[in-house]
């Protein structure tokens, strides 16, 4: 990275940061709005028609999966391996300077994804969180490569209702049995995970889609991220693959300010309460639901996914 680059990059950040600070009390837990039948946070929605009209490079890539499925996690092997295993590059800036979010808006003068994106050369990174029916067009029209992640339902639902609890700009998560309920009816931001997992999936032969599983990322990192080398048509040495895992473990990225949202402090997202890198384990959901409420989920989600076959490895009542 050139000097002016890098200087670059850190005044980026200090004028980021300083804009947090301008636009503090404007803050709050906003209500959710629908785009087509999907809760989205209310600035996104008033800023709809931006969003959908994003047109991006045919190099751009898209990064996507429903809030809490290991999006930070999968955006930081990306970025390694863009810079092959170039540590220092990839703490260039936090995670959400270094790959935009496509969608977000915050109270100005913070940049929002589009300001930061339209600032940036393609091959640009481009974190969403949208259902794929709200993907700007855009993507499909030019051919972008996607990576999504998906994370078995209810750990994703713990993860969300503990993020929910933290990050004060979402609805209130409100006491963990009505979240469960919420999260079955589809009613947090960014709507519906069963139809999100569904929709990506079923479109991922037709549109090149790479579907990762956190869970598989868990069990064996290494070919996960041999897999996301491949499909970014990269090669790197296997000494290269070896310290992209490591430099992924949840171990070092807690530890990584430029990955573990720590830059982003009250009054937006209070650590206190749960840190943003919280446990990452598979199978935490099984702290949290009553044999009850594990009935009820199990119940539902035979019902919302039985027509599709996602090889999800989620343990079961048995494991419980
Ligand atoms: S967000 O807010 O939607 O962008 O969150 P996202 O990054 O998708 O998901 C956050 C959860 O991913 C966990 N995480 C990891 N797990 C394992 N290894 C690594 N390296 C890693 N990095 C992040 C993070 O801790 C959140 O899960 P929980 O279960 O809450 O710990």
């Amino acid at each position: 990275m050139t000097r002016r680059k890098k200087k670059q990059n850190v005044m980026e950040e200090q004028m980021y940061e300083e804009s947090m600070k301008i636009a503090k009390d404007a803050f709050r837990r906003f209500p959710l709005k629908n785009v087509r039948g999907v809760p989205l946070m209310e600035a996104i929605v008033q800023n709809w028609e931006s969003v959908c009209t994003f047109c991006p490079d045919p190099s751009d890539l898209l990064m996507a999966a429903y809030p809490k499925a290991g999006i930070t996690w999968t955006q930081e092997i990306v970025d390694l391996l863009l810079h092959n295993g170039d540590a220092m590059a990839c703490r260039r800036a936090p995670t959400i300077l270094r790959h935009p979010f496509l969608e977000i808006f915050s109270p100005p003068p913070i940049p929002s994804g589009l300001d930061l994106l339209n600032k940036m050369d393609p091959p640009r990174v481009i974190k969403t969180h949208l259902p794929i029916q709200l993907v700007p067009e855009g993507f499909w029209k030019n051919k972008c490569k996607v990576i999504y992640v998906a994370r078995n339902a209810k750990d994703n639902l713990v993860s969300y209702y503990h993020f929910d609890r933290m990050n004060l700009t979402h609805p209130d998560p409100g006491p963990w049995d009505g979240y469960i309920h919420k999260f079955m009816k589809g009613e947090l931001a960014w709507g519906s995970w069963y139809d999100h997992v569904k929709g990506y999936w079923e479109e991922r032969q037709k549109i090149n889609i790479l579907y990762l599983f956190y869970e598989d990322m868990k069990e064996n990192p290494r070919r996960e991220v041999e897999r996301i080398m491949k499909y970014l048509d990269l090669s790197c040495s296997d000494d290269v693959i070896k310290r992209v895992v490591e430099l992924t473990s949840f171990k070092v990225m807690k530890d990584n300010p430029m990955a573990n949202y720590t830059f982003i402090t009250k009054p937006i997202f209070d650590h206190s309460i749960s840190p943003f890198m919280r446990k990452g384990e598979v199978g935490d959901w099984a702290n949290h639901f009553s044999l009850d409420q594990l009935q009820l989920f199990e119940e539902d989600y035979e019902r919302q996914m039985k027509t599709t076959s996602i090889p999800f490895k989620t343990k079961t009542k048995v494991d419980f």
